[in-house]
């Protein structure tokens, strides 16, 4: 059986990736493939816990990055790689680049150590595709939801994000081919239109 798709959501937090998460799974539903819908730091039993501790448990940078590995290892042995072998496909609410962006990023730990780490657990396994949107801190401060406590990262001062979107779009630069860079300050219509052409090719 021919694998499915992996495909993953990228952003500073209030960059819109929630709305266009379920626009993405409603289009790539009503083609008839099986979709598995997950997130990250989570997607497991295990990752879920990890999850509450990493959003809202003080720790260091260092612990911070090797949690979010832990639970990205339980993740993809024990949900991402069975759905893709069985021809489903996947999409995530962000995923490794996060490290990059976030902890490297904004928490300015080494490349180096996240390499070690990637290589380590995920062997060079990739998206296929990865959508980032891409929006200005200032502009995602405003859109991030006043409904609802702000997690350890949202707390975080413009200067971080500033920093987790560069390391983001770096890392773009460095895989045209994979990470689309899409301009989230456009209109819903016009993201729409545009995650229409992206889909197209895959
Ligand atoms: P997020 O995906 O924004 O979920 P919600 O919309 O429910 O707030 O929250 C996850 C947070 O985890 C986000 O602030 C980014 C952070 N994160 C990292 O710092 N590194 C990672 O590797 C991942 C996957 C997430």
């Amino acid at each position: 059986m021919k694998p499915g798709k992996f495909i993953t959501l990228e952003g500073v937090d209030g960059a819109g990736k929630s709305t266009h998460l379920d626009y993405l799974t409603d289009k790539i539903r009503s083609q008839g493939v099986e979709l598995v819908v997950t997130r990250e730091p989570g997607g497991t039993p295990l990752g879920e816990k990890l999850r509450t501790l990493l959003l809202n448990d003080p720790m260091q940078p260092d612990t911070e990055l090797m949690l979010m590995y832990a639970a990205r290892a339980e993740h993809v042995a024990g949900l991402i790689k069975p759905a893709l072998v069985r021809g489903a496909w996947v999409l995530s609410d962000r995923f490794a680049d996060a490290s990059y962006a976030y902890q490297c990023g904004g928490r300015g730990i080494d490349a180096a150590r996240l390499e070690s780490l990637e290589i380590w657990t995920l062997s060079g396994f990739k998206p296929d595709l990865t959508l980032l949107f891409d929006v200005s801190p200032e502009v995602a401060e405003a859109r991030r939801s006043q409904a609802r406590a702000a997690d350890r990262f949202e707390q975080e001062q413009v200067d971080f994000f500033k920093r987790v979107r560069e390391a983001y779009l770096h890392r773009a630069e460095r895989e045209p081919g994979r990470i689309k860079v899409i301009d989230a300050s456009h209109s819903i219509e016009n993201i729409r239109a545009e995650l229409d052409r992206i889909m197209e090719s895959l």
